[in-house]
């Protein structure tokens, strides 16, 4: 199983904080965006990882992360040369997919909650189709929509759409078997112009192999587009860490508990980091 971040776009919505910075590299309270989805994905116990990310964000990313070995996983590099559409991330990784499953996670979606990783668990599960989540939402026409039929399976699915058959939205953590990029190849382009996840999503319903898992209550879930989504996100993250004591996204924290490093190499990264309370956190994870 493969996953994939999509940490490219050019974050208009933004401005002018995106002016000269990847939108996934700023800040939520006390690390940057792109440590949450990845935490997920580590969750998911994926280590095999692409970031996809433009030809000036890229290096970011890799100076961040390098060969991920540090975290015992390994990441590779893909440059997504103009926003296409969040489906061109199929085509950018088609070699590295290389057949496999895969999951994909958008750069700028933070996931929370003790019932995700079982939610994650069914998700992968499965060895035919896709599977989307779905997330009750009061703006529909921000979303791709969902639309939920029988035995867990998709009825409908459309993007931003005017008239809402429900009330889920779809948010950006998606699962595929390995047909995802032969779909991708095979889609056009939207009136925005965009490769659009949804129309792969859609291939999949065509052929009834769309399936839906809920996020159940008691899960969170921001897209961190907007001005007011990124500072709830950061309250959120601030208020669960101060209250529970416990870290959300703490990439190193995840490696050591998923038993991809052991502790001598938790106690390495925790080291130059020790001067903020994230650093002091990572030494005194218990085993
Ligand atoms: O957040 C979930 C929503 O994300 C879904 O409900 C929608 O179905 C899906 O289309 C998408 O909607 P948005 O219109 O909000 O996507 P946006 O253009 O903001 O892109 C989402 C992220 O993906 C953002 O961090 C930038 C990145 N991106 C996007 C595009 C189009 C890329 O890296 N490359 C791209 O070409």
């Amino acid at each position: 199983m493969k996953g994939i971040i999509l940490a490219g776009g050019s974050g208009t919505r933004l401005f002018p904080l995106t002016l000269v910075l990847s939108k996934q590299i700023l800040p939520v309270y006390d690390k940057p965006v792109i440590y949450y989805p990845l935490s997920v994905l580590m969750l998911a116990g994926i280590q095999e990882i692409l970031i996809i990310s433009t030809d000036i964000d890229l290096p970011l990313y890799q100076r961040l992360f390098d060969t991920g070995e540090q975290l015992g996983m390994s990441f590779s590099y893909k440059i997504q040369h103009e926003p296409k559409g969040i489906a061109e991330a199929f085509i950018i990784g088609e070699d590295f997919i290389d057949g496999d499953q895969v999951v994909l996670i958008l750069g700028d979606n933070i996931f929370y909650g003790n019932e995700l990783e079982s939610v994650i668990r069914k998700a992968m599960k499965r060895k035919t189709g896709a599977t989307v989540l779905g997330y009750p939402t009061d703006s529909p026409g921000s979303f791709g929509i969902v639309e939920l039929g029988d035995h867990g399976k998709a009825l409908s699915i459309e993007e931003k759409p005017e008239n809402p058959k429900s009330k889920y939205a779809v948010p950006g953590l998606y699962f595929y078997d390995n047909q995802a990029v032969e779909i991708a190849k095979t889609i056009t382009p939207s009136k925005r112009g965009e490769l659009e996840i949804t129309a792969v999503n859609e291939a999949y319903l065509k052929k009834g192999q769309l399936y839906v898992e809920l996020l159940k209550n008691g899960t969170a879930w921001f897209d961190t587009g907007t001005h007011d989504s990124l500072l709830n996100a950061a309250n959120y993250i601030r208020n669960i860490q101060k209250n529970n004591r416990l870290y959300i996204g703490c990439i190193e924290e995840i490696a050591y508990r998923k038993g991809f490093i052991d502790r001598e190499q938790l106690l390495k990264l925790a080291g130059p980091q020790q001067n903020s309370d994230y650093g002091k956190y990572l030494m005194n994870i218990e085993e």
